[in-house]
């Protein structure tokens, strides 16, 4: 089990990050319809239980732990993320036309704290690539909601020079073009590394661009918002207000940090957004509150610094029902999904719970509470 950690990542960290990371994603792309090397890669790295099927937005979401944005911006490997075992994936963040991104080096690693500092700046494609990678090679037949194994989420930006005020124009120009490819759409208004897009989450510059898809959308497809755990709770339940008014479908919690708190890796001061380990308790909080302030009824989908079974089920109890890894899975490599599906399975039994549904949320039952915290 240990075999990632102690071979294969002390190798792959000395290679550059970025590079890597473009490697694999070229990789997988090429190889995408080797049959016989998917259903391997199957057999390794995925894992099947009832008790982990969820029913959410009228989507059938086979676990509960996902891709997060950013690893396959463009789309491109798509396919092979349900061989990895992730429940679902998500894909972006798109704008309306491709854009380079900051120059380079703008991805560092912080093994000393588990992290990654990345300044990417929504390097991608654009919005018409990704169409063409959902619908090429006959695959728009996979879109077809029985032939297809998770669902796929899309995460839409804003193009860099966008000025604020025009930023609803981008956002609706994405899901206008790409609404019957993705399951659920998510509006990115957290990254730090495109300058003022956090701005975005101010009341009155967000309104416009709920307004704006709301409308478009007609509440057909699940929209949600992507936060930054850097904002102060009142800002937090100011965004949950809109959230109401413009009957988004939930929220994901969170993306990464600009905070530099206690690091030790070299790399600690550079600019850019802090994933991983040190992102742990914040976005976990930022989830409790959230909970907290929907009173359960609203789909959260956790993501910030999961690296264990523990972890995930921190971030369910704490009321999450969906998950997404990103640094994580950089860090303990493919076999994690199944080890935290697996330690997942393992909780529910020992408490008698029968799905997944009945943790979510758990941490905020009286009952759970005084079980765990004996007087
Ligand atoms: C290199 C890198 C690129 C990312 N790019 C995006 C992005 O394009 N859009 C987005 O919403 N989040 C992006 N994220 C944030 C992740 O989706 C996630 O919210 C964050 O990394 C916290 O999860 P983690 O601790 O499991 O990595 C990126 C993260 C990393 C490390």
């Amino acid at each position: 089990m240990n075999f990632y950690p102690r071979f294969v990542r002390p190798l792959l960290f000395t290679l550059n990050p970025e590079w890597l990371h473009h490697t694999l994603i070229q990789q997988l792309h090429q190889l995408s319809n080797q049959e016989g090397l998917r259903r391997f890669v199957h057999q390794q790295f995925s894992y099947n239980h009832l008790a982990l099927h969820q029913q959410i937005w009228d989507c059938h979401f086979p676990n509960p732990l996902g891709l997060a944005a950013g690893f396959d911006k463009d789309g491109l490997a798509w396919h092979w993320w349900s061989d990895f075992g992730f429940g679902f994936a998500e894909l972006g963040t798109v704008t309306p036309t491709a854009q380079l991104g900051n120059p380079p080096p703008r991805l560092f690693r912080l093994p000393q704290d588990q992290g990654i500092i990345n300044r990417m700046g929504f390097n991608n494609q654009g919005v018409a690539h990704l169409e063409k990678q959902l619908t090429q090679e006959k695959l728009i037949n996979t879109w077809e909601p029985e032939k297809r194994q998770i669902p796929i989420g899309i995460n839409l930006g804003k193009g860099k020079n966008t000025p604020l005020d025009r930023a609803w124009q981008d956002y609706l120009y994405g899901f206008q073009c790409l609404k019957n490819y993705g399951d659920y759409f998510v509006i990115n208004v957290s990254s730090p590394n495109t300058p003022n897009l956090r701005d975005l989450q101010v009341q009155s510059l967000l309104k416009t661009i709920l307004e704006a898809l709301q409308q478009e959308n007609g509440r057909e497809k699940p929209l949600l918002i992507k936060i930054s755990p850097d904002l102060e709770n009142g800002a937090i339940i100011d965004i949950l207000e809109l959230v109401t008014t413009y009957h988004l479908a939930g929220v994901i919690a969170t993306n990464t940090t600009i905070t530099r708190p206690h690091l030790k890796s070299p790399h600690a001061q550079e600019m850019g957004g802090l994933s991983g380990r040190p992102l742990t308790r914040r976005s976990t909080e930022v989830i409790h509150l959230i909970y907290q302030q929907m009173h359960g009824q609203l789909p959260i989908i956790g993501v910030g610094g999961i690296f264990s079974a523990a972890d995930a089920w921190e971030k369910i109890t704490a009321g999450a029902c969906l998950l997404q890894i990103y640094t994580g899975w950089v860090y303990r490599g493919p076999g994690i999904v199944k080890e935290i599906l697996l330690g997942l399975v393992e909780k529910l039994t020992a408490l008698n719970l029968t799905t997944i549904t009945q943790a979510v949320g758990l941490a905020h039952h009286s009952d759970w509470l005084s079980y765990n915290n004996p007087k």
